[in-house]
């Protein structure tokens, strides 16, 4: 009986086979049977040529038959396949149209689990329907700055807010049946010249920052894929590196599921193989395939076992997936008017509200009826570029979302351009409020910023317009943080949307009308000057090459591909990265971490903390805080509780999130919501001991709904 789940509503026949042929035994197809035993009882089954055939992906030139991989003819078996996310389903074939969501930067300014979940389950749907079995996302790179491209594929500045939304994302996919796979592991945070670059760094800013995302992906999430970065990490590709995926990820994680490789990020067969690698894939995916990796057991440079112990984990895989899994195998669709209405949803949900002066939204119609619309966002539907592209079917841009919401106000739409100046001023001057739709530099798949600055003179446009109304609205549409310095305090009002996926339009227009009142918070600091962030303040972007005769593109053919070791990025501002560093210099964000505003206010109130157990490793605190809806409408707000240890023997950031919870209350409502803190809220990795430790002493719990804005703190004595 093939399960439905709520969010299907056209029933498509999930293309899962039934795979086992007849001949093949009886035991790997019992699905009673524990899944340890299955698996164990078809890797008997397999010859030494099948068993490394399930280690690469197609060799192919076909763009779309790359993402496929393994399969076993002579059992029957259908190959694992593939797609990319992590921002909607990427689709090869044009006649099924996927959702298009918003930016996973967009989802992480939710604050919300349930956004995340929820965001994982119209993926999933989507590949059941599709009939495939691995989605590459969520992306959890962090942004150490706002000039690398991906940005907006990945979830904002914060190891514990990204792990917290990438593991419920992750659930949300793989509550279904279909792979999640978190990537590029680890510590991929620049993309033009990930291939060559180096992110260096020790122990301590590795397991507290770049490595906490994917523990938590895998402790917290369970997810069944990682692919690794095509980037270097102290000096080792990550795909040859035994330290990072063999001794943490397989040995301090236990982690059960696939390593695979990003398109371009393996090298040498027999390094790959040894440091715990379990698959090549796409450009790379030679590597393991044309017969590399069999000859290097035959001759046995490779033993079999380590080749039984990467097949197990793939035909775990298979076995998890729709691949061997038919009777759990849920019946998915694709681009549903459910789907539409979550895309929507979900990207009102992240919206912050940056500043709104004299409550100038909710625009009300009764006074406001001429409207003025321009800037280079109004008639686009933006997005990142590359791999994580999404062909919809639907894409309302904010002109679209306007007229459809405002039917009963004059929405003057004056196309944008530095030549129609004096007509925009002139329009600026007749109209009751301005909005203007700013558009960031395009980020993308190998398209890192050079800059924040909006281009297209986009800031002495605002600025003008400004003299001109005191009511001018930005909205800002980007794939990462745009400077906002210059214009910001003369602007009535600012909306921050990211990149907001194919209902951009009617999800602005949503909350600019006040249908939705925007709750979203900032998971990433935006600064007054690019120069502030931790990595540009100490001049360690761009890093500066050490090899010479760089190929800028790697050829795909095998025999011509080598690795490049040619650029270090020292990550030398250690754990001080994003608003850690910001507290610690005391440096004044434009707007800090974890900051947006709402329609109503609330009021955050200390009821209790519980020191429940305090002996090291068993440390259990809660924190127990009243929240009330003090205004006038209904709204959400997020708790957020910080944790700052003074006299630690290590330099430690003055305060970094530990907890949060997005509530929801009606006007007048009051609720109490508990925050569980542990061992690892409080620890640090300590270089010396290389493991996590506690040291008793005073540590303050900061409550409040910005990382600046802190409603209480506490000091408690931890033994
Ligand atoms: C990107 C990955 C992506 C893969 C497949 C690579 O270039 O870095 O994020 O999943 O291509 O499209």
């Amino acid at each position: 009986m093939k399960k439905i789940h709520p969010f299907t509503t056209i029933l498509l026949v999930c293309s899962c086979l039934n795979v086992y042929s007849q001949q093949t035994g009886y035991k790997f197809q019992q699905t009673s049977l524990p899944l340890e035993e299955r698996l164990e009882d078809l890797l008997n089954r397999l010859t030494l040529e099948e068993k490394v055939k399930l280690c690469y992906g197609n060799v192919t030139d076909n763009t779309a038959d790359r993402f496929n991989s393994g399969g076993i003819a002579r059992l029957n078996i259908k190959q694992i396949e593939m797609l990319d996310g992590p921002v909607g389903v990427r689709n090869f074939n044009d006649n099924q149209k996927t959702t298009a969501l918003p930016s996973t930067l967009l989802l992480s300014c939710t604050w919300d689990i349930n956004s995340a979940r929820r965001y994982g389950e119209v993926m999933a749907s989507e590949m059941l329907s599709l009939g495939k079995h691995v989605v590459f996302g969520p992306g959890m790179n962090l942004m150490r700055s706002p000039l690398c491209g991906r940005n907006f594929e990945y979830m904002g500045e914060d190891p514990f807010l990204t792990g917290s939304m990438a593991a419920n994302y992750i659930n949300g996919i793989q509550s279904m049946g279909v792979a999640a796979c978190a990537k590029h592991y680890l510590a991929n945070e620049i993309d033009n010249l990930r291939h060559y670059t180096s992110s260096n760094m020790d122990e301590r800013t590795m397991h507290e920052i770049y490595l906490l995302p994917f523990e938590m992906a895998i402790k917290e999430g369970k997810v069944w894929v990682i692919m690794t970065a095509n980037s270097l990490f102290n000096g080792i590709h990550v795909t040859e590196n035994k330290t990072v995926l063999q001794n943490i990820l397989r040995d301090e994680f236990n982690y059960d599921g696939v390593i695979l490789t990003d398109w371009r990020a393996a090298y040498n067969t027999i390094n790959t193989a040894n440091a715990g690698t379990d698959m090549t894939t796409g450009f790379c995916a030679y590597v393991f395939g044309e017969d590399r990796l069999l000859n290097a057991v035959k001759n046995g440079e490779i033993s079999e076992q380590l080749i039984n112990a990467k097949v197990k984990n793939i035909l775990r895989l298979y076995f998890r997936t729709g691949v061997m899994n038919e009777d759990n195998c849920l019946v998915g669709s694709i681009n549903t008017d459910e789907h539409k209405r979550e895309a929507r949803k979900l990207a009102t949900e992240g919206m912050v509200l940056l500043k709104n002066t004299a409550n100038l939204l909710p625009i009300n119609p009764e006074k406001i009826k001429n409207i003025l619309v321009t800037g280079p966002g109004v008639t686009v539907v933006p997005s990142g570029t590359g791999s994580s592209k999404v062909i919809s079917e639907i894409s309302v841009t904010p002109l679209q979302g306007l007229k459809s919401a405002f039917k009963n106000c004059n929405i003057n739409y004056v196309s944008y351009g530095s030549s129609k100046i004096n007509l925009l001023l002139s329009n600026a001057k007749s109209n009751d409020i301005v909005l203007f739709f700013a558009l960031g530099g395009q980020c993308g798949e190998s398209r890192d910023l050079k800059n924040i600055e909006l281009p297209d003179n986009q800031a002495t446009i605002i600025n003008k317009l400004s003299d001109n109304n005191k009511k001018v609205v930005v909205i800002t549409l980007s794939g990462s943080v745009i400077a906002m310095d210059s214009w910001s305090n003369k602007v009535g009002a600012i909306l921050l949307c990211c990149y907001a996926g194919q209902s951009t339009g009617d999800a602005i227009a949503d909350v600019l009308s006040g249908k939705v009142n925007p709750g979203g918070k900032l998971s990433y600091t935006i600064a007054n000057k690019l120069e502030d962030y931790a990595c540009h303040y100490l001049g360690l972007w761009p890093q500066k090459a050490h090899a010479e005769n760089i190929v800028p593109i790697l050829p795909k053919a095998g025999s011509e591909r080598k690795a490049i070791y040619a650029y270090d990025c020292d990550y030398k501002e250690g754990v001080f990265m994003g608003y850690r560093w910001f507290d610690q210099k005391g440096i004044e964000p434009l707007f800090p971490f974890g900051y947006g505003l709402s329609y109503t206010s609330f009021l955050i109130e200390k009821s209790g903390i519980d020191i429940i157990s305090n002996k090291t490793d068993k440390t259990k605190v809660q924190v127990k805080i009243k929240i009330s809806n003090t205004g006038t409408r209904e709204g959400s707000e997020v708790i957020q509780l910080y944790i700052g240890e003074t006299n630690c023997s290590v330099p430690r950031p003055p305060k970094e999130l530990k907890g949060f919870q997005k509530v929801f209350l009606n006007t007048g409502e009051k609720k109490e919501i508990t925050i569980p803190l542990d061992f690892r809220s409080f620890a640090f990795w300590s270089n010396e001991k290389n493991n996590w430790e506690l040291e008793p002493g005073k540590y303050t719990i900061y409550v409040g709904n910005s990382s600046r804005n802190i409603a209480f703190e506490e000091s408690i004595i931890l033994k």
